[in-house]
């Protein structure tokens, strides 16, 4: 190895080091400076909303492809970088979709210098500051287990079958830190919990709500484009219902339908994984996403 090249290593090394001891640089204050100055992109106003929310309790009803993926990925990279032993939980309807928010972070800390973090895995990311934050499967018994958890977070929340079950089994692991609960969802059933958060005053009065419709996302607000999501609305015309809910992100229910949205979310099987044909010519596993 050259010269230059040990040096790099031992200077990686050493900052690993300072990282452990949490003697490790200042992350910006403000997690829009972060993105800004770190991961190269600025954040949409929504984005930067939702990124600047102290709120201890948080549902985000945003429209599809508006960006959900990418502005939770940015802030549980933030905070486990800024907090010291940071433990998050990522929830989804199936673990191959709490993995993606993984693999969002694992793409963002490419970005940032080595020594941040181990090698990340599928399910699990570990930082050299005693942060971690690992995806978990849809299993209320596997939750139960998790001690001192500061952050859970529900992607899709409207589409997790049995949601009341696992954030039941899973909130009281935030009691010992004070910690937060943030969900985002498109809207689903009405009798989901996210629903309830979105919409009951009483018992949810203290969750901070967000809600962004395809018209707040549009370029240049958002990520979205005008020309094909005129398209898109005319081909959708015979089912507004959906249009509704995906693109305006509306709690609506198909009036005409013969199942309901309720129905739909209680028959989803969490534990299905999407096979490739070619798999399934070749006698391989499931898709590992
Ligand atoms: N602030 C931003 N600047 C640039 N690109 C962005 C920004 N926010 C999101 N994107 C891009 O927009 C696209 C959609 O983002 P993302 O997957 O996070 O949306 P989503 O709301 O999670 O979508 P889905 O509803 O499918 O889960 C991605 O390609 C992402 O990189
Ligand atoms: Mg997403």
């Amino acid at each position: 190895m050259s010269f230059k090249g040990r040096i790099r290593r031992l200077d990686d090394k050493l900052e690993r080091v300072k990282a452990v001891r949490g003697r490790t640089r200042e992350w910006p204050v403000d997690p829009v400076e972060f993105c800004v100055q770190y991961l190269g992109f600025t954040p949409t106003i929504y984005q930067e909303k939702l990124l600047r929310d102290p709120s201890q309790f948080i549902v985000a009803r945003w429209c599809r492809q508006s960006g959900k993926t990418h502005c939770v990925a940015v802030l549980l990279l933030w905070l486990c970088l800024r907090n010291r032993g940071f433990n998050v939980l990522v929830l989804a309807p199936a673990v191959r979709q709490s993995k993606i928010i993984i693999r969002k972070i694992t793409g963002f800390l490419s970005r940032l210098p080595k020594y941040v973090a181990l090698k990340p895995l599928k399910t699990k990311i570990e930082f050299y500051n005693g942060s971690r934050i690992q995806a978990f499967p849809n299993s209320p018994e596997t939750i139960r287990g998790e001690p001192g958890v500061n952050l859970l977070y529900a992607d899709e929340f409207s589409y997790i079958k049995n949601d009341k079950e696992l954030y039941e089994a899973a909130i009281f692991s935030l009691a010992t830190t004070n910690g937060r609960f943030l969900a985002t969802s498109t809207p689903g059933s009405r009798e989901s919990m996210f629903y309830a958060m979105c919409t009951d005053d009483v018992n949810y009065g203290d969750v901070s709500r967000h809600h962004v419709s395809y018209l707040d996302a549009l370029e240049p607000k958002g990520p979205l484009k005008l020309e094909i999501l005129e398209k898109l609305k005319r081909q959708f015309s015979s089912d507004p219902w959906r249009w509704r809910r995906e693109m305006e992100a509306e709690f609506a229910d198909d009036q005409d339908s013969w199942l309901s949205m309720a129905l739909i979310t209680r028959c989803v099987d969490p534990k299905l994984e999407y096979i490739r044909e070619g798999a399934i010519l070749t006698g391989s596993g499931p898709v590992d996403t």
